[in-house]
């Protein structure tokens, strides 16, 4: 930290650079290695289906740490990430007396390690925290990013810190018996990595997507295991190298940018899941990025392929809702400093940015999308 008097201006100039330190390690066994530092004391919070599922496990590793532990089961998904599960958490952490020097672990989805992370972000200054994601897409995204979530008044991850979890703990058999349908909201995450900056996990998920859905990730036959380790090195790879670069805009936003308020109840409609929320956007930025020759229409028809194949929605009847459209766009710009930043792919690997695109635009590209998800096979 540097402090520089200007006396001409009598002014103060205080300077220091922000520090992004965090670490993801894939842990076999449920154990933490020796080169962890030990906390005092460890609060954990744990999704609640997950600590019916995995109670014993969870409970031996707490039990392993040799420290004073407390639990907090908490039910989860995207209705709980918001102030009031939040505050729930202050006042159990307050209630056992945390102070400082304890960890609180969060362990779950990617809704569950939003609302404990962004609770650790502000009790007592930030807590130290570590984390183990339960959920493909936790495993892959949102339990290895820096910044911490919450939805406050009907606005989609309105609330926001950068806190990342000291220590992150990547154990693939939390994702033994997930649903199905959960494992295609990972898949749009990692399509996501893939489209925008690796062409080979592209490759890797067109071809060996059934082999590690069918084995859960668990790796069971030499293929199986080799397919599991690749895709999700490869998506972490990439995330993180996105993630931890300066400034806005990132390509890992993509997906990102019309869909957040389509996951908050905007219309009579449900609203609709992180993953499918994503490839949706994914999939009108994909038309957009064909129509301004960014991308063949066979890569865009490839890329089409791949999401049927990962069973992921290419489209859904929210689009044309009023003001669905225009309510991403309206949302994008106001909290991107004035301005859209929509990603779309240029070739497959590879991405660029658009900032010049309009409601009628959109409109005719959602007309488009229909069209060609109808006449899919
Ligand atoms: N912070 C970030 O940068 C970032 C990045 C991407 C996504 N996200 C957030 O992640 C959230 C989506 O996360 P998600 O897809 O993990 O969903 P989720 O956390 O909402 O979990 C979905 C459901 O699965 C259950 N569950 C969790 N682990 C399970 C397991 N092992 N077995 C069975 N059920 C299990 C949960 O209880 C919940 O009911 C969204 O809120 C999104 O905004 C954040």
């Amino acid at each position: 930290m540097t402090v520089s008097f200007d006396s001409a201006h009598r002014q103060w100039v205080a300077h220091r650079e922000t520090a992004l330190d965090y670490r993801v390690s894939i842990l076999d066994q449920l154990r933490v290695s020796r080169d962890v530092e030990t906390p005092s004391r460890v609060f954990a919070v744990v999704d609640s289906i997950v600590y019916v599922r995995k109670r014993a496990a969870i409970d031996d590793f707490l039990q392993e740490l040799g420290v004073p532990h407390r639990v907090l089961s908490l039910d989860s998904g995207e209705d709980a990430k918001g102030l009031p599960t939040v505050d729930r958490i202050w006042r159990e952490l307050d209630a056992w007396e945390m102070g400082t020097t304890g960890v609180l672990i969060a362990i779950g989805g990617g809704a569950l390690l939003d609302t404990a992370g962004f609770a650790a972000s502000l009790y007592l200054g930030g807590l130290r925290w570590w984390r183990m994601p339960t959920t493909l897409n936790a495993l892959t995204d949102a339990g290895v990013a820096p910044e911490v979530q919450i939805n406050f008044a009907n606005g989609k991850n309105r609330l926001r810190a950068k806190h990342p979890a000291s220590e992150t703990f990547l154990h693939l058999p939390f994702l033994q018996g997930l649903p199905k349908s959960q494992f295609r909201q990972g898949a749009a995450e990692l399509l996501k990595v893939a489209i925008v900056r690796d062409s080979l996990l592209f490759d890797l998920l067109g071809t060996e997507w059934p082999v590690v859905l069918s084995e859960e990730f668990q790796g069971t036959t030499p293929r199986g295991f080799r397919a599991a380790h690749s895709i999700i090195e490869l998506a972490i790879s990439g995330m993180l190298d996105e993630l931890t670069r300066e400034p806005f805009p990132s390509r890992i936003n993509f997906g990102h940018t019309l869909s957040p308020p389509w996951e908050m109840p905007i219309t009579d409609e449900r609203p609709l899941r992180h993953g499918d929320a994503v490839n949706l956007d994914m999939a009108m930025s994909v038309i957009l990025a064909t129509q301004r020759g960014y991308l063949t229409p066979d890569q865009r028809d490839l890329i089409f392929q791949v999401m049927r194949w990962l069973g992921l929605p290419l489209w859904h009847k929210l689009l044309t809702f009023p003001g669905a459209l225009d309510a991403g766009l309206h949302n994008a710009v106001l909290e991107r400093g004035g301005a859209l930043w929509l990603t779309v792919p240029a070739g497959i690997g590879s991405a660029t940015h658009i900032n010049d695109c309009d409601s009628s635009e959109l409109r005719a590209a959602e007309q488009e999308l229909h069209a060609l998800a109808n006449s899919g096979p």
